[in-house]
């Protein structure tokens, strides 16, 4: 989506006036108001689509129906034109709210009377507290705020958030944006994010789904296999990512079929990139026949912005015209394209595309009345009346901003604490060091799709609550090109109790059309680092501020930085959020959703290779804790608290058996060579299965907190395969938790999990197994672990 922030932010300064923002309907009226409508000159009974006893599908047709072929295709871009004699209004469908409503869509903005809008952390902080139900508070209250912005004439109804490509990479640059490595934790987040921004309470499950009242339209997006934007000159314009169908089904879509069959999510945008050749928005074995056949999706599908143009001008797939690209785009099943910033290719070429005899008009009636059919769902016909009293109040409104630090408090990870030197004690440590480049961060901590926000607690403000701080950055620049400015920021650590320095990326490292190729801080930054921590006099605290994989094996190791914090991109109030869990008044139980790499790494495989598995002959590692056995600085799933916890699994798993019906029989696994016998019958295929409540089975963990202060931990349940099955997942995450447990007591956390999905593996050729055996499940770092035996016969 959306080229990068400061491309926008130019696009906006240099071509943008202010009359230039959409029109969206406001002042509570919508398209079959009767009294707007009669303003027009147009009397609603004529109208049946705007009927409210009919069907919603009925009442598309009808307004379809009305249109002409040219009016019919001047609907199709991001930029809808509306048709004044129909009373049908211009729609502006590119509004975003990945973290936050924010301008970074062509549909929203805020101006002097709105100027700014709850800004929560980057998805990859939030996405660490583990917490689903926070997830989807935050959806909540992103949707408040963007219903509020809408009644005032400055969003649309329709979100392309949030982002859900796995990082099989942490080189991507768009890691921020994202809920990490793991497929099921990524699709859970996406579950309850959409279900935040969608539901209506009380709405949630009406008898007819596919007219299912929404709060706002959410969007999965980028659809598949994408995560390469720039890297060494390989554009996601014109990548073609060599994707295996065992990685396609086990990690790529597995979150996509999650948002659409879970979250109910009722927009999917398909990517830039070809798969295998054939470019993502012109595919309809992975529209059409996956998106709306397989899974269900009640609602549309968008093209990311230019990406049918792409598929004309960087792919020339095919060798199209336009209008053979227009047409090879709409039969795969994209309803929708967006052209950025004014180019939509489907309105300028789907007529003539027609003309021609590319496309039959039936085809874009079709995708018309998905449009419409889901604008009558968020009310833009028939009206609100549940949000009609939300307002300029309910923006950046107390309790939103108070979520806001409450997210950023959950996702921190504390990496080291040597001697539990924190929490600091606001007694002893009443004169502090702040260095660093992000020592007065302030927009950096909201990272990229976002702003403006309410306002910014940068780390000094945060930390000036607890002692007197004094700062210096020792870099101009989180560049740091020089080390000309280390010795202000030593000479503070010489004097000060204690010395918190933040270091860390921004969006000049990372970002939209920018991977990373290392690592490692920038510049001098590992120097300023050591040379602080050498001559400070008190205790020194290190603060990462990036999307995560930095290789501080150099601060983990020495002794005399005592603590490490991971902050991700934590969000407006972020300085607040870090100076109080450094200062205790909140216990860190964030754990780490990305594995964090040695430097050498990017040496070892690149970027574009899409698997995910080792490959021996190459010399490739494998990618993500599922299949990567090398050393890490530091794993997945990693995060230390104040407290202590001990988990053990209390129920005994039983057995789980599978009676082969006629029609199912004994499938093949490979097994590695060795010790290992292949059992009898290997495995059943699991879409021959009823996977009803027989396979069944209750995982009961127990979580003690053995040490002195409360604390909320995250209880990671991973199943394992049989051992020896070959070239499959060393693990993998069926179910979390996170807990709040007081000092000395316990908290038993129920899981309930199916075998079908949480004991299969995906074979080499894309078949879903469920081996027989004995699989293992295990919590957290191998901390408790039961085995769960699987027969077939
Ligand atoms: C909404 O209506 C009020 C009163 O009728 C008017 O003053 C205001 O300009 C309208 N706002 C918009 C955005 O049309
Ligand atoms: C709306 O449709 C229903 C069902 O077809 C019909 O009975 C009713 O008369 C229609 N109302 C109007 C105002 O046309
Ligand atoms: C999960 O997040 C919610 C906020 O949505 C918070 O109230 C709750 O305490 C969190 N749970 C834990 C265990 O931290
Ligand atoms: C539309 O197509 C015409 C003819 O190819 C081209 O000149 C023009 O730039 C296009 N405009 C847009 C907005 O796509
Ligand atoms: C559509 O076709 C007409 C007639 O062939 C041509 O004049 C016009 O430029 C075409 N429009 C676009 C956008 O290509
Ligand atoms: C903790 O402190 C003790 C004594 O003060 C010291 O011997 C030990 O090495 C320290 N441990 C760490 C990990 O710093
Ligand atoms: C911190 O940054 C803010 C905003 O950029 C600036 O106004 C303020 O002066 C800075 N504070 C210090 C102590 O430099
Ligand atoms: C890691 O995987 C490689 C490649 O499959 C294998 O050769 C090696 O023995 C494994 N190492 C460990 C520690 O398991």
């Amino acid at each position: 989506m959306a080229p990068s922030s400061f491309f926008l932010a130019f696009f906006l300064l240099s071509c943008v006036s202010a009359t230039d923002f959409p029109v969206y309907l406001n002042n509570f009226t919508y398209v079959c108001d009767p009294s707007r409508l009669s303003d027009l000159g147009l009397d609603v009974s004529n109208f049946v689509f705007c009927n409210k006893s009919l069907p919603l599908e009925a009442r598309a047709k009808d307004l379809v129906d009305r249109m002409s072929l040219s009016e019919k295709t001047q609907q199709l871009g991001n930029s809808a034109a509306g048709v004044p004699r129909l009373g049908l209004p211009s729609y502006e469908w590119w509004s975003e709210a990945l973290h936050g409503v924010t301008s970074s869509g062509r549909g929203t903005h805020f101006d002097q009377a709105v100027p700014g809008g709850t800004s929560f952390p980057t998805v990859i902080l939030s996405a660490a507290s583990f917490n689903a139900s926070l997830w989807k508070n935050m959806g909540q209250v992103v949707s408040t705020e963007a219903r509020a912005l809408y009644n005032l004439g400055r969003a649309g109804l329709t979100y392309w958030s949030p982002n859900i490509n796995v990082i099989r990479d942490p080189r991507w640059g768009r890691v921020m944006e994202t809920p990490g490595e793991d497929p099921f934790v990524v699709g859970t987040y996406a579950v309850n994010y959409v279900r935040g921004l969608q539901d209506i309470e009380g709405q949630e499950n009406p008898k007819d789904l596919n007219s299912r009242p929404l709060k706002v339209s959410s969007c999965c997006k980028h659809y598949a296999a994408y995560d390469v934007d720039h890297w060494y000159g390989v554009d996601r314009r014109g990548f073609d990512a060599r994707v295996a169908e065992q990685d396609m089904l086990e990690t790529f879509l597995r979150p996509f079929e999650m948002c659409v069959k879970e979250g109910d999510a009722s927009c999917v945008m398909c990517s830039f990139n070809k798969i295998n050749g054939i470019p993502a928005c012109a595919d309809p074995r992975l529209l059409k026949e996956t998106i709306r056949g397989d899974w269900g999706l009640r609602g549309y599908i968008v093209s990311d912005c230019d990406s049918v143009q792409v598929i004309v001008e960087n792919n020339k797939w095919l060798g199209d015209s336009p209008e053979g690209g227009v047409a090879q785009a709409m039969k795969a099943g994209l309803d929708l394209d967006c052209g950025w910033p004014y180019l939509s290719y489907y309105s300028n070429y789907t007529l003539n595309a027609t003309k021609i005899g590319r496309i039959k008009e039936a085809d874009i009636d079709k995708a018309l009345i998905n449009l419409y059919v889901l604008l009558m769902r968020v009310g833009y016909f028939d009206g609100s009346p549940s949000f009609k009293s939300l307002g300029k109040d309910d923006i950046c409104a107390d309790v939103h901003i108070e979520l806001a630090a409450q997210a950023a408090r959950e996702g921190i990870v504390l990496l080291k604490n040597d001697n539990a030197t924190l929490p600091l004690s606001s007694n002893t440590f009443k004169n502090l060091a702040l260095v660093g480049p992000h020592a007065n961060a302030t927009e950096v901590m909201i990272g990229n799709y976002a702003g403006p926000a309410c306002r910014y607690i940068s780390p000094i403000d945060g930390f000036s609550a607890f002692a007197k701080v004094q700062y210096a950055m020792g870099c101009a620049d989180v560049a740091c090109a020089s080390g000309s400015l280390m010795t202000p920021a030593m000479d503070l650590a010489k004097n000060a109790d204690a010395t918190i320095i933040i270091v860390g990326l921004d969006l000049s490292i990372e970002a939209e059309g920018r991977d990373r190729v290392d690592f490692f801080l920038p510049g001098h930054q590992t120097h300023l680092v050591n040379e602080v921590a050498n001559v400070a006099k008190g205790p020194v605290i290190l603060v990462v501020m990036a999307s995560g994989t930095i290789d501080i094996s150099f601060a983990k190791d020495n002794p005399k930085i005592k603590a490490i914090l991971w902050v991700g991109y934590p969000g407006q109030e972020g300085g607040r959020a870090i100076a109080d869990v450094v200062y205790g008044k909140y216990n860190p139980g964030g754990k780490l959703p990305v594995t964090w790499y040695p430097a050498d790494y990017v040496d070892q495989l690149p970027l574009t290779s899409m698997q995910l598995r080792p490959d021996d002959e190459l010399g490739y590692p494998g990618r993500t804790y599922k299949f990567y056995n090398g050393s890490t600085v530091y794993p997945f799933g990693y995060g230390l608290s104040y407290t202590q916890f001990m988990h053990q699994i209390t129920t005994k798993v039983n057995s789980i058996d599978v009676k082969l019906k006629s029609r199912q029989y004994c499938r093949d696994l490979s097994y590695e060579e060795g010790e290992y016998t292949t059992p009898q019958c290997a495995a059943v295929l699991v879409s021959d299965m009823s996977c009803d409540k027989q396979f069944e089975f209750e995982v009961d963990v127990e979580v003690r907190n053995t040490g002195s202060v409360d604390g909320s931990d995250v209880v990671i349940v991973y199943s394992r395969p049989p051992r020896g099955v070959a070239r499959t997942h060393s693990k993998q995450v069926i179910g979390f938790e996170r807990v709040f447990v007081p000092k000395g007591q316990t908290q038993n956390v129920k899981f309930v999990f199916n075998a079908c999905k949480s004991l299969m593996v995906v074979e080499r050729n894309g078949y879903s197994l469920l081996p027989s055996g004995i699989h293992s499940i295990i919590v957290n770092d191998d901390e408790a672990s039961t085995p769960i035996q699987v027969n077939i016969h």
